[in-house]
């Protein structure tokens, strides 16, 4: 019998729905977060199709049901009597990747999302909920393009046929994008037509070594003031740019292309 088949039989009550009599409005919020649908959305169901393990339900539906994806119960586990601190994140948003892609699966030597770690390393004095729950429960993140683009200040500088680009974190504590490691930034040069005549990916290289997969090469933007930069240099004359969010797993990434691809900035280039 399949997991999800096992689920059904079984029956489990989502949980969530307990908690919604009370706390309507935390309830209502995170019925639309992505936390909700950890395990129900377009990205996480063919990303899964290629790679079932149950390793990946630990954290995308930890309640043992996909519909109940990330609910109450996965933060507060003792609802009425236990602050909430940002550890009940690190649970999930810090993991190495598996030594191996079979259950059960053993950790491997490097980290696959760093964001506690990075977080920690930042020295930042802010924690995960002052940012991510100051509008509630409803806790966005790459999937919110708004989100995204106030946390970039982006800079281009024409040098005769060269243009130079500078992403630079206006004060995220963590890697922008931090967490999963096919998420990736793209910047595009267009031209009058709007077909693309130079473009750069800001993301992860990843590497299979002796101690399992690695992150080789990082060109995200580093976290609290950090920038990246490039030297673009266009095949024809370009006269607009767009940053995108991508992600770049190969074929889930073809799966589903509204999930995969999206617009955070775009503009017209200046004269110089
Ligand atoms: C019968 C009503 C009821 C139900 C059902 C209920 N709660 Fe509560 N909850 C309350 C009340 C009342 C408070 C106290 C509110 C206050 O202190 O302002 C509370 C407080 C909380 C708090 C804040 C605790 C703190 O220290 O500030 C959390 C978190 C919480 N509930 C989570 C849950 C979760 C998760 C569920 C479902 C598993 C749940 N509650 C189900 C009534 C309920
Ligand atoms: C991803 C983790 C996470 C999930 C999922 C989650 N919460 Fe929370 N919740 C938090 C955090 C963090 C706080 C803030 C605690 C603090 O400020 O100290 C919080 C605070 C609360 C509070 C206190 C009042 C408030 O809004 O700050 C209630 C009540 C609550 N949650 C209920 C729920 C209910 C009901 C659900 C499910 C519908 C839920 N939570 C799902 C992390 C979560
Ligand atoms: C039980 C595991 C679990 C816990 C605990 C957890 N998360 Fe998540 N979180 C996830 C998963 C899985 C996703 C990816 C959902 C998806 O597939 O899009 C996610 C996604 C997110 C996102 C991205 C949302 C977006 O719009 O892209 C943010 C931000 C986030 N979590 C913050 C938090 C914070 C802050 C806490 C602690 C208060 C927390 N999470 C606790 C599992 C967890
Ligand atoms: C100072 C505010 C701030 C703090 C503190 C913060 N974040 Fe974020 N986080 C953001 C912003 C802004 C974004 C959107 C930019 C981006 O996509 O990285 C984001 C994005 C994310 C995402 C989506 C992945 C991505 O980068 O697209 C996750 C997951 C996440 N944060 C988790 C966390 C966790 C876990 C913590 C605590 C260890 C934390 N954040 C602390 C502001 C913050
Ligand atoms: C230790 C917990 C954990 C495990 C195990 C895990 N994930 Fe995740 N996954 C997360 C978190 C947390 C995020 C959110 C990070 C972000 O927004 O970048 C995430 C994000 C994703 C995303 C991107 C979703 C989106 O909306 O952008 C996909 C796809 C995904 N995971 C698939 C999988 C698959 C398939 C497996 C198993 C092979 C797996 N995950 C194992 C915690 C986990």
């Amino acid at each position: 019998m399949s997991f999800w088949a096992a689920c059904l039989v079984l029956a489990t009550p989502a949980g969530s729905e307990a908690c919604a009599t009370c706390h309507l409005e935390q309830h209502a919020a995170w019925a639309v977060s992505r936390h909700a649908k950890a395990a129900t959305n377009a990205l996480f169901v063919a990303n899964f199709k290629e790679e079932p393990l149950q390793w990946c339900l630990t954290c995308h539906a930890p309640l043992g049901d996909a519909a109940a994806g990330v609910g109450c119960s996965s933060c507060h586990a003792a609802p009425h009597n236990k602050p909430v601190t940002p550890v009940s994140c690190e649970g999930c948003h810090q993991v190495n990747f598996p030594k191996a892609r079979v259950d059960p699966v053993t950790p491997g030597a490097w980290p696959m999302q760093n964001t506690f770690a990075e977080w920690r390393a930042s020295g930042s004095a802010t924690t995960c909920k002052q940012c991510h729950l100051s509008k509630g429960h409803a806790i966005s993140g790459g999937h919110d393009l708004a989100l995204v683009a106030s946390a970039l200040e982006l800079i281009t500088r024409r040098d005769g046929e060269e243009l130079e680009v500078v992403l630079r974190n206006r004060g995220v504590p963590h890697r922008v994008p931090t967490g999963d490691p096919f998420r990736a930034l793209r910047f595009e040069l267009l031209d009058d037509l709007g077909l693309v005549v130079a473009s750069e990916r800001f993301g992860r290289d990843i590497t299979r070594g002796p101690d399992g997969w690695q992150v080789t090469r990082d060109t995200t933007v580093p976290a609290g003031q950090g920038e990246v930069r490039a030297t673009l240099r266009p095949r024809r004359p370009a006269t607009r740019y767009r940053l995108m969010l991508i992600y770049v797993g190969t074929t889930t990434a073809r799966a589903v292309p509204a999930e995969a691809e999206s617009v955070v900035l775009e503009g017209e280039l200046t004269s110089r």
